[in-house]
């Protein structure tokens, strides 16, 4: 039997079309799980919007169009961009999908009849972009929400709540006990400082909310967004719908995210998990933000890099290249055009193109054996790429690869096989085999490239086993250059 791999992304909110700031996140989801196939997992890879967020519906009355028309309208935007993108997920969920209301009134009823539900009074200040109560910690000077700047509203009401602070010692020990449920390691305490100070039961349901599942236990509640959004991640896989499907891929082995919304995954979600009877997921992932001149890139804020007028300019796989070639994984960074430039002209065009471009000619003009002494061989750091693949450590994993890039252009230029056509055959074997596998290698980060390599070679793509020179099996064809430069 496979072993499985379950990834999943945080299912976005529609009120707005794709920013890079998404696009990093799905396209980091997208590198991982294709990275899994090769390695023959059965990989299952989620993505998808959520519905049922008041802002969306502030977004569709703003444009004057239905609810569910403007939500199926942007669905279509967010499935092309990540078409555009070349993203491979398996599923994309909508929170407005009857399957998935299906999954959440049943966990709903679940954490209910567990007598982890129940009516209380709330007041206080919400933010609707953040979609959460706030309190004076996430206020700035002038009383505005510190991350969209915008000022909260005020929120009085009979509502029910989610008895989360029944699960605060568990949920600390857990975490203090299982260190890699919470990476980067850095993002940790925060999560136990979270846990150990503000964690409260929280109110779930919105009193004659005018869009969103109504609750099972009272029909003039809706529930709320981020309890029926976290859900997803079970009902994308089957639950409540196919209990087998379900089975097989729950619990999710990494749930990507970006560190706005940590909490909800590393606290509140747990917490609802452990009513419900249900295991952890193995890992939350909260990456860091993308920046413009040092500032988040967010639709409320308005400073936005649009992904899909990017890859009109430029190609979709150096996109996907540079945010992990020069962003640490994990970490803020600022997003350059400028970088991103450097970056096609430098490394991909010098480095990766004529690299290519070099060996298919060589082989071309002087031939090369199918099979010879393995001199390249000790410059491929396998095991180190691996290991950094499998801690989403995505940028040291390209450095690795790099290196490895860099070597072989270096081994061509000590070898010289134009100038000796005795050694050209055995030089070039080495060099045709080291191309294929770097195709391997790059295969997650930069898709259609690899298999313009590949194709070049006349191989197969082939799986993650094939990384290491063995007989060259292909019949090489030359062709365009992989890149161009670009001004
Ligand atoms: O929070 N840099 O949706 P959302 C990096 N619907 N990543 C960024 C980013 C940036 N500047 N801006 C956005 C929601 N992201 C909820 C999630 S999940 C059950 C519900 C990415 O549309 C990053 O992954 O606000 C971040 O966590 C997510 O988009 C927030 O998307
Ligand atoms: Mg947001």
């Amino acid at each position: 039997m496979k072993r499985k791999f379950y990834i999943t992304t945080p299912i976005y909110y529609v009120n707005d079309k794709p920013h890079i700031g998404h696009a990093y996140t799905t396209i980091a989801a997208d590198i991982i799980a294709r990275y899994y196939r090769l390695k023959g997992y059965d990989v299952f890879f989620l993505t998808g919007t959520d519905e049922n967020s008041q802002k969306n519906v502030e977004a569709a009355k703003k444009v004057g169009m239905s609810v569910k028309k403007y939500l199926d309208e942007m669905a279509k935007i967010w499935k092309k961009t990540w078409k555009v993108l070349n993203i491979s997920y398996d599923y994309f969920i909508r929170t407005t999908n009857t399957k998935h209301k299906k999954g959440v009134i049943k966990f709903f009823k679940k954490v209910y009849k567990k007598g982890d539900i129940y009516l209380g009074q709330y007041s206080g200040l919400y933010c609707v972009a953040c979609e959460a109560f706030l309190t004076k910690r996430d206020l700035d000077k002038q009383g505005l929400c510190k991350l969209h700047k915008k000022k909260p509203i005020e929120i009085k009401e009979e509502n029910y709540f989610f008895a989360a602070s029944k699960y605060k010692e568990r949920l600390i020990k857990f975490i203090k006990k299982n260190k890699k449920f919470i990476e980067p390691e850095g993002r940790r305490n925060a999560v136990l400082e979270y846990l150990e100070k503000h964690f409260q039961d929280i109110s779930i349901t919105r009193y004659k909310a005018e869009w969103g599942i109504t609750s099972p236990i009272d029909k003039n509640h809706k529930i709320y967004v981020w309890f029926d959004a976290l859900i997803n991640y079970l009902t994308g896989i089957g639950y409540g719908w196919d209990e087998k499907k379900f089975k097989k891929y729950w619990p999710a082995d990494v749930h990507l995210i970006a560190k706005d919304i940590l909490k909800f995954h590393a606290a509140l979600w747990p917490a609802m998990l452990l009513s419900a009877g249900l295991p952890l997921p193995k890992k939350v992932f909260a990456h860091g933000f993308l920046t413009v001149d040092g500032q988040k890139m967010s639709k409320t804020i308005g400073n936005v890099v649009d992904p899909v007028e990017l890859a009109k300019k430029y190609p979709v796989d150096a996109i996907r290249f540079y945010l992990f070639r020069h962003i640490g994984f994990g970490e803020d960074g600022d997003f350059s055009e400028e970088k991103l430039k450097e970056t096609i002209n430098n490394e991909l065009v010098n480095d990766l193109g004529n690299l290519v471009y070099r060996v298919l000619s060589l082989a071309e003009k002087f031939g090369y054996s199918k099979y010879g002494k393995k001199e390249l061989e000790k410059k491929l750091k396998l095991r180190k790429i691996e290991k950094h693949m499998e801690r989403l450590e995505l940028h040291l994993a390209l450095d690795e690869i790099w290196k490895f890039v860099k070597e072989t252009n270096r081994y061509i230029n000590a070898k010289k096989p134009w100038q000796n056509e005795r050694i050209a055959k055995q030089v070039n074997y080495n060099l045709l085999e080291a191309l294929r596998i770097i195709a391997i290698l790059l295969y997650p980060f930069m898709p259609s490239t690899s298999l313009k390599i590949c194709k070049q070679l006349g191989v197969k793509l082939g799986s993650w086993k094939d990384c290491k020179f063995k007989r060259f099996e292909g019949k090489i064809k030359k062709g365009e250059y992989l890149f161009v430069k670009v001004k």
